[in-house]
């Protein structure tokens, strides 16, 4: 696989950089992680071509997430909210504009910049024991660390959490949300699984990851966002009462099968159809004269492209509306990524809806495609053309 956000010039094709994506599950801790992680400097860069505000839902949803975390938890007078991985500033944003004291900690330094753009205090940094001492030497401890589709990116969870450790105050809070294990594997949603998300997280998963630090899971809530996250809030041991959720859901995985090897060898089999017949679609489709784009050049679809070997002959282009994407090519595949007036302009007969979690917004914008008689192709939970 190559990195699911390298979208590439012609001139970078012979030298493109690919790694093996192989996945486990650990008997152990019950984590779902890739084995072999490619470096992180390959992903989190000054040309991270990733922006959070190109989705007008999810800048929405972190509005609501801020809301949440100040009513909860920011009871104390002059709080201080850290949140790790802050991209374009679209969570904080909603604190600075509270003049709330928040610090977000972003190694990629072009997202970072359109943070400061938009009032939001940055420092261009991975997030581990070294910048929680500085953070923490320079504003005093965190009531909050929060975080959004960024803890499984990083693979040295136990850094992670002994940064969190340091960092937060004896009564704050650690929240973060990820897209769900038990999500994908109900929904078969593989393309969930490319080198920024390392892990896949569970309520097991979580909880064998962080209770070593003296972390404890306090609350579980599930979110409709990426296809279906979790939301997970810890807190230094015994500082709260966990909430009944917690162990609602920890029996839930037990009943979904989610610590059992059973349900991966299932699951892989339901890759492998899901494989098959969604490039037996696409290429009886191309074969029939059929114009076939893709629907937005998600980091998700570079997965699905590449374990599908779909490229530039069964798919046009893939319309995108980041301006970093466009006149590049996708990461493997080389297939083109236009603008969406490409896509609006000369409406094409099928487009492969690779935002799939954005579902509702796109096809509220999109009704002139599918009045012209435009089709999608979907391909989670099952493929289908609707
Ligand atoms: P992600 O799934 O990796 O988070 O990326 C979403 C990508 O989808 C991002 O490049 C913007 C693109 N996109 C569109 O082009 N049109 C849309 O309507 C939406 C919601 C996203």
């Amino acid at each position: 696989m190559p990195i699911a956000n390298a979208f590439l010039t012609p001139a970078q094709f012979d030298r493109e950089y690919f790694y093996e994506m192989a996945t486990a599950s650990c008997p152990a801790c019950h984590t779902f992680q890739i084995v072999d992680q490619p470096d992180p400097r390959q992903m989190f860069h000054e040309h991270y071509a990733f922006f959070t505000r190109s989705s007008k839902r999810m800048v929405a949803h972190f509005a609501d997430y801020a809301v949440w975390v100040a009513d909860q938890f920011l009871k104390e007078a002059d709080p201080f909210v850290v949140e790790i991985g802050c991209n374009d500033g679209a969570m904080l944003e909603n604190f600075a504009k509270r003049s709330i004291r928040h610090l977000g900690i972003e190694p990629s330094a072009n997202v970072a910049a359109e943070a400061e753009r938009h009032g939001v205090r940055t420092k261009v940094a991975f997030f581990g024991m070294q910048a929680a001492r500085e953070v923490r030497e320079g504003n005093g401890p965190a009531d909050a660390i929060i975080a959004a589709n960024v803890i499984c990116h990083i693979p040295d969870i136990n850094e992670i959490a002994r940064g969190v450790g340091h960092l937060l105050a004896d009564r704050g809070v650690f929240v973060f949300e990820e897209p769900y294990l038990g999500a994908m594997i109900e929904k078969g949603s593989y393309d969930q699984i490319y080198d920024e998300h390392v892990f896949i997280f569970s309520a097991h998963s979580v909880h064998n990851a962080f209770q070593p630090h003296g972390l404890e899971l306090i609350d579980v809530v599930p979110q409709a966002t990426h296809g279906g996250s979790m939301r997970y809030v810890l807190a230094k041991q015994g500082a709260y009462e966990p909430a009944p959720a917690v162990r609602q859901l920890l029996a839930r995985e037990q009943e979904l099968g989610l610590n059992d090897p059973a349900t991966y060898d299932a699951f892989r089999e339901r890759c492998e159809r899901s494989r098959k017949a969604l490039v037996g679609l696409v290429r009886s489709l191309r074969a029939e004269g059929k114009r076939v784009v893709g629907y937005a050049a998600t980091s998700k679809s570079t997965t699905v492209l590449n374990y599908c070997g779909l490229g530039p002959a069964d798919i046009e282009f893939i319309s995108d509306t980041t301006p970093l994407k466009q006149g590049k090519f996708t990461p493997g595949t080389h297939i083109p990524v236009r603008p969406h007036e490409d896509f609006s302009a000369n409406f094409p007969d099928y487009a492969v809806l690779f935002a799939w979690n954005h579902e509702a917004e796109i096809m509220e914008k999109e009704t002139k495609f599918m009045d012209s008689g435009g089709k999608w192709i979907k391909f989670v939970p099952e493929v289908a053309v609707s």
